[in-house]
């Protein structure tokens, strides 16, 4: 008798542990990741949400400042090398990493 009333209270509360743990992850796996198919603003976005990641903290090589040609910057975004990761035209599609490129360029001649 006892454990048929309970039993509805128990499913509803696993349900609503396994929904606030799924809404959780989902939301966790879009934190921090380049949404596909996101609209960058400009070079200035890009390199403040993705590369300053690793860039400004030591991870990867300072960039900014070195007078890098765009088509290098370019191709190590695409191509990645060792720790660098590649980018794929879905998280960083080719206009906006023209732009990026033209940014970090850009940032050798204005500090
Ligand atoms: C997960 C960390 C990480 C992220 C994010 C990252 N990089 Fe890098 N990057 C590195 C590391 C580490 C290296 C050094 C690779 C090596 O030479 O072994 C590197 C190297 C480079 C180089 C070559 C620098 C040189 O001295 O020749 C360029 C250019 C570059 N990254 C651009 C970018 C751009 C642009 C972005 C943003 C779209 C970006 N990186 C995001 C880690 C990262």
């Amino acid at each position: 008798m006892k454990a048929r009333k309970i039993t509805p209270l128990i499913t509803f509360g696993v349900m609503s542990m396994v929904f606030f743990l799924v809404s959780g992850w989902v939301s966790a796996a879009q934190d921090g990741k380049p949404s596909p198919n996101h609209a960058w603003k400009d070079g200035a976005e890009i390199y403040a949400k993705i590369c300053a990641y690793c860039h400004d903290v030591q991870v990867g090589p300072p960039i900014l400042n070195r007078e890098l040609s765009p088509d290098y910057i370019r191709h190590m975004v695409r191509n990645g090398n060792r720790a660098m990761p590649a980018f794929r035209p879905s998280e960083i599609d080719d206009e906006s990493l023209a732009k990026l490129a033209e940014f970090i360029s850009h940032r050798s001649t204005q500090p």
